[in-house]
């Protein structure tokens, strides 16, 4: 990438006009011994890939599709921290490029005010006998779509950037400015730990102090999200003001 001011991240950029997925062909430079710090970036996917098996629309030019090739020194039960200094970084991106105030939904979708979504972390660990031999953190940021670009499904609960903004975005720039806040959030988290993390998250974390609804397969409550917790987890205060850590997602952000 031209004009990019990191030390190590992106030294190394495999870059595809179109390609299936960049988690996908990440994981496949990084099974061929592709270092730490090499990312991998395409104009289009034709199949981007959610969490918990969902498409992610790439469409050509219309957003920052990127994967990058991490291989730290943690415990794999860490990983989780990892997802959230991401979502910080990308916060931190959007809202100094454009002076817009993004939210971070737990763990890892950034939104806007108006609750719409503008971009997804995905996270995949690889890992073995207790030790990560690498990891992919693929980031889908929509740059420049407009809602007609997307299915009336997801046009309910989808924005990019430029509908926030109205305004065209280059997505290189974006992209050296994100791996720029990576980079620097990275190495001090190696050094100082997750608590700074943490400070930073809470800071953008949607819903932080209100009232939520957790849904179970036996019951419906509500309870207060206080945090997060040093291992990625959302802590919720219960009505009797226990606290309890919760790690899946059934949880009914919008009170619906
Ligand atoms: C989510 O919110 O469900 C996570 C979305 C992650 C999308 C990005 S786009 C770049 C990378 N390649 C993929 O196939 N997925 C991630």
């Amino acid at each position: 990438l031209w004009g990019l001011k990191t030390n190590w991240l992106g030294k190394k950029v495999i870059h595809r006009e179109m390609t299936s997925s960049t988690q996908i062909l990440a994981h496949q430079a990084a099974k061929q011994n592709e270092g730490h710090g090499t990312i991998v970036v395409a104009d289009e996917q034709t199949t981007g890939r959610g969490r918990m098996s969902r498409t992610w629309h790439s469409k050509k030019g219309s957003g920052m599709w990127l994967s990058m090739i991490l291989k730290p020194e943690l415990p794999p039960y860490l990983a989780p921290q990892l997802t959230l200094l991401t979502a910080v970084a990308l916060a931190d991106t959007i809202s100094e490029i454009s002076n817009t105030k993004p939210l971070i939904k737990w763990p890892n979708d950034i939104l806007f005010s108006n609750q719409k979504k503008c971009a997804g972390i995905l996270t995949e660990l690889q890992a073995e006998q207790d030790k990560i031999q690498y990891v992919v953190i693929g980031i889908g940021l929509n740059v420049n779509q407009e809602l007609s670009d997307w299915p009336d499904e997801i046009q309910e609960r989808a924005t990019s950037l430029s509908i926030e903004t109205n305004k065209q975005w280059e997505i290189q720039s974006i992209m050296q400015h994100f791996l720029s806040e990576f980079e620097q959030t990275y190495d001090n988290y190696m050094v100082k730990g997750f608590s700074e993390i943490k400070k930073r998250w809470e800071a953008y974390g949607f819903k932080l102090g209100e009232l939520i609804t957790i849904q179970n397969l036996h019951e419906t409550r509500r309870a207060i999200f206080s945090g997060i917790a040093e291992d990625g987890a959302l802590l919720i205060k219960n009505e009797d003001g226990s606290l309890e850590k919760l790690y899946s997602g059934e949880i009914d952000w919008f009170n619906k």
